[in-house]
């Protein structure tokens, strides 16, 4: 066997696998950001039948081969090469061990169920949603007897989304959160500031706050030349290289912030993916290595530097130019506090900064109980309340606003929900190392956020998927995920901001 044929001809396959791949993507952007409402069936069929291909090609006899050619002699092979096929093994074991028939039905299953999470939650309703979600738990829980697990059941689909981090290190990390975070909120709850909040609710014209976020994307360093700006009803990110990363966001006249901070997290995944490697450009490999180091990115972006005073002594002159009419009362400490207000409410993608991170707790937990099978799922509604009234000491009035209110379950993502909180943390992680070298503060409040990048993309971006997280938390910061720097980083920040 000549390993540098096999090689090449497996790259070339892989090639084909990312053309489908990319067309399908583009196909997604284009329902998102503006695509005729009456093509949705006929796109439907296409994306199906192009993600049928790319599921054959993985799995297929030919990827079978490759894999069982190379995997030998991987320590000859160059790096990427051998990452490529680290990678694709996970996923031909990933969709090869479940029965194909099996994992259909699944797949149908979870199409029909988000429709019908969809009217249950606006029906408020609960016991509409209950039976399909039972189903969706169960083949879950097969699933993974299927793919096997190491430790806890529920690894192996936090695994999927977090490269290495498991039950035992979520149960810690969430252990100092709990520990940390929910005193500050009981704290804050206590305090007599008052932040003024009335100007957020003014009315700011879309095509001036249009031409804001875009004003900030040029200065924080997205590279408009490999991405552009649209507009969607969910803001998102979508990469197909490094030269061609895009977002979305959404203008809400009334809620000006809301644009801004979409935008500044979007940026932030879409500036990662722009500064992979440009030898890793056009593989798997030119993409975030998880979840929650890609969470980490825009959380920094959105955040730890957009949410800060420094920030805003930087833009507010620009937004008061463009809104001199709505913002003449307003001081550059009253907006960074508006911005930063912290008040315990009942809806994940709505809650502040520090309590976020408690969102994600809740449903940390009930998963983790899901899949051990220590609850049911027609329980959920009671214990869901009972969590939210025992972390943020509010309790939602109906199931709109409490256990049906994320899409995620109807689509059967178990494991996705503690990347969200894990960003948090490592993004926190990853500054207090930043700060060894550079002086943040007044790099941001002076405008100069190109050595802020040069620093990520050296440290982190470059990589892709060639280290995993973990590997990317030591080599940055020395050691192992520690949320103490995240925990440090709230109490500083929220002591000096309401005075406690
Ligand atoms: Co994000």
């Amino acid at each position: 066997m000549n390993v540098q044929k096999t090689c090449e001809q497996f790259r070339t396959y892989l090639d084909r696998i990312k053309a489908l791949q990319n067309a399908s993507s583009l196909l997604h952007w284009d329902a998102a950001t503006g695509a005729p409402r009456k093509a949705v069936d006929d796109r439907s069929k296409t994306i199906g039948i192009l993600a049928a291909e790319i599921f054959s090609l993985a799995t297929s006899e030919d990827m079978h081969t490759y894999l069982t050619t190379l995997e030998p002699s991987v320590s000859e092979l160059d790096p990427i090469t051998a990452a490529l096929v680290r990678e694709c093994r996970k996923d031909y074991d990933k969709m090869t061990k479940i029965p194909a028939d099996e994992y259909k039905a699944y797949s149908e299953l979870c199409a029909k169920s988000m429709s019908v999470w969809e009217d249950a939650k606006e029906a408020s309703d609960f016991s509409m949603f209950a039976p399909l979600l039972e189903k969706i738990v169960d083949y879950n829980r097969k699933f993974v007897q299927y793919r096997g697990h190491e430790g806890h059941p529920y690894n192996t689909l936090l695994d999927d989304y977090e490269p290495g981090i498991t039950v035992e290190k979520l149960d810690a990390f969430f252990g100092v959160l709990r520990e940390k975070i929910v005193p500050l909120v009981k704290k804050i709850a206590q305090s007599t500031k008052q932040i003024r909040t009335d100007f957020t609710s003014r009315s700011f014209s879309v095509e001036q706050q249009k031409a804001f976020s875009l004003y900030v994307l040029e200065k924080i360093g997205y590279d408009l030349d490999a991405g552009m700006l649209k507009e969607s009803a969910h803001p998102f990110t979508l990469g197909f290289s490094p030269n061609d990363i895009r977002i979305t966001t959404h203008y809400y006249p009334e809620n000006f912030t809301s644009a801004i901070f979409s935008t500044v997290h979007e940026a932030g995944h879409a500036i990662y993916e722009q500064n992979v490697d440009q030898d890793l450009a056009g593989t798997l490999l030119s993409e975030g290595t998880s979840m929650g180091i890609h969470e980490s990115q825009s959380r920094f972006y959105e955040n730890i530097l957009g949410r800060s005073l420094g920030f805003w002594k930087y833009f507010y002159p620009k937004l008061q130019e463009l809104f001199s009419e709505q913002l003449k009362d307003v001081s550059i400490e009253q907006l960074h506090e508006a911005v930063n207000h912290s008040t315990p409410s009942l809806i994940r993608i709505e809650a502040d900064e520090l309590t976020y991170s408690l969102h994600v707790m809740v449903r940390y937990e009930i998963e983790k109980a899901l899949l051990e099978g220590q609850i049911q799922v027609k329980d959920l509604p009671s214990i869901w309340n009972q969590k939210m009234e025992e972390y943020l000491g509010i309790t939602p009035k109906n199931d709109k606003e409490g256990v049906l209110q994320d899409v995620h379950w109807s689509d059967g993502m178990f494991g996705y929900f503690p990347s969200y909180a894990l960003g948090n943390a490592y993004g926190a992680q990853f500054v207090h190392s930043m700060k060894k070298e550079l002086d943040l503060e007044k790099l941001v409040t002076e405008g100069q956020f190109e050595p802020i990048k040069t620093w990520l993309r050296e440290n982190i971006h470059r990589h892709g998927k060639m280290l995993s997280p973990n590997e990317i938390i030591q080599k940055v910061t020395g050691e192992d995920l520690n949320p103490l720097y995240f925990t440090q980083y709230l109490e500083e920040k929220y002591t000096q901001l309401y005075g406690l």
